[in-house]
């Protein structure tokens, strides 16, 4: 769907998730990550990059493992993540869009849990790839883990925290040539919506992962 008609079907609150593909599972249980090898980082940092061309080439479970680990996974015994949070509230949930349906990532059990029974790639972004590009995350706050952190602070810090998971995921990307952008462009509103959140969670930014056309 080009931008145009999503913006109008938008401010119309008619932009719909189309049917998942296949049956959603309430749970899915990804393979242990792999947590060695890729890129050094000055070689992936020299890569890195925003890319807007993505083929629907689907991502395997290995990759969406390694992928969400690298995000934010623990990378400690005391439970620790590969993103930094104020007061180690950790405070983002990664939600993804899939052609299968929308989950929020578990990092403690490394399973995807099943938050709509619908494809709700084309609700997180005004830009048209992001409606056939294979995977759309989202970064939410939960402002209820933040109650270490002054109110006046809790948005820019969850904020920072969210840029710090989509560095991740762009190293990621650099590392295994993987396209991706993060974006800001989005409707907040019909994120919510769509992910059923509460009023203690906000929709920040959302980041599409793919294989870039011209490498399929
Ligand atoms: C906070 C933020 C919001 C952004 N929002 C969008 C967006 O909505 N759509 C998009 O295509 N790119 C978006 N970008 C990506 C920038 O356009 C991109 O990082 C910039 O052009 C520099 O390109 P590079 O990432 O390849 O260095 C955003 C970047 C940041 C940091």
């Amino acid at each position: 769907m080009n931008t145009l008609t999503k913006l109008v079907l938008g401010m119309m609150g008619q932009l719909r998730a189309k049917p998942a593909k296949g049956n959603a599972a309430t749970s899915i249980l990804l393979p242990p990550p792999e947590i060695h090898g890729g890129l050094p980082l000055m070689d992936a940092l020299a890569v890195r990059h925003s890319s807007r061309d993505f083929s629907p080439n689907p991502l395997s479970m290995q990759l969406l493992s390694n992928l969400l680990w690298a995000a934010d996974g623990i990378n400690r015994k005391d439970g620790g993540r590969t993103a930094p949070s104020a007061l180690n509230a950790q405070e983002i949930d990664v939600f993804l869009a899939l052609p299968s349906g929308a989950y929020r990532y578990d990092a403690a059990v490394n399973e995807l849990h099943l938050v709509a029974a619908s494809d709700l790639r084309r609700i997180t972004g005004y830009q048209d790839f992001v409606d056939e590009a294979p995977l759309d995350l989202v970064y939410v706050a939960d402002y209820t883990r933040m109650h270490l952190v002054p109110v006046g602070q809790r948005e820019s810090y969850a904020a920072v925290a969210a840029g710090a998971i989509a560095q991740n995921v762009y190293l990621f990307a650099a590392s295994n040539g993987l396209a991706t952008v993060i974006r800001a462009w989005i409707d907040r509103a019909a994120i919510a919506d769509a992910l059923g959140l509460t009023h203690d969670q906000q929709v920040l930014l959302s980041q599409t992962v793919g294989y870039t056309r011209t490498m399929t």
